[in-house]
């Protein structure tokens, strides 16, 4: 028997001015977009927002329902609708943003299991990774280079 360990390595940035310049206007969409997020039962709104290899910006947010399980979270509703555009173009970024009604959240916020695996299988199809930012409505922003840096062993086609 041996014990293996893995490490993610993964930068933070105190303030928005401090990331580079396309990553500051892809959050500032994913902040725009979170103001129309439905989500009457949370009261926890999600933006985010993706840049596409064409420079161009796709965006989303979380959208409930009465039945919860039947919402879907803002990352999801994000890349679907940029997969449903246009299934051939890359994601290179997707920026996360995350805030409550009834408290300040001061946490960055990470994509939920469900959408790390649904991000697999984008990093995976495109075979190129995909840069993820995340923030709360204030403090730190974290990024990571790639989907695998927040899903070890994720699940994929190649076991199928
Ligand atoms: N939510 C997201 O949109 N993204 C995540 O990664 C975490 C959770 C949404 C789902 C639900 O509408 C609300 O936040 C509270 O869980």
């Amino acid at each position: 028997m041996k014990i293996h360990t893995i490490s993610t390595a993964y930068a933070v940035y105190k303030r928005i001015e401090e990331l580079p310049l396309e990553v500051q206007k892809l959050m500032n969409a994913a902040i725009k977009i979170k103001d129309n997020a439905y989500a009457p039962y949370s009261n926890f709104k999600v933006g985010a927002a993706l840049l596409m290899a064409d420079g161009s910006i796709s965006v989303g947010n979380n959208q409930e329902n009465a039945a919860y399980p039947s919402g879907l979270c803002a990352e999801r509703v994000a890349i679907f609708h940029a997969s449903a555009k246009d299934p051939k173009m890359e994601i290179l970024t997707i920026a996360i943003v995350a805030s409550c009604e009834s408290n300040t959240v001061s946490r960055p916020v990470g994509p939920c299991g469900a959408c790390r695996q649904v991000l697999t299988e984008y990093e995976v199809k495109q075979q190129k990774e995909i840069e993820i930012y995340f923030m709360g409505e204030i403090g730190d922003i974290i990024r990571t280079n790639s989907v695998a840096d927040l899903l070890p062993f994720g699940f994929d086609k190649s076991y199928l």
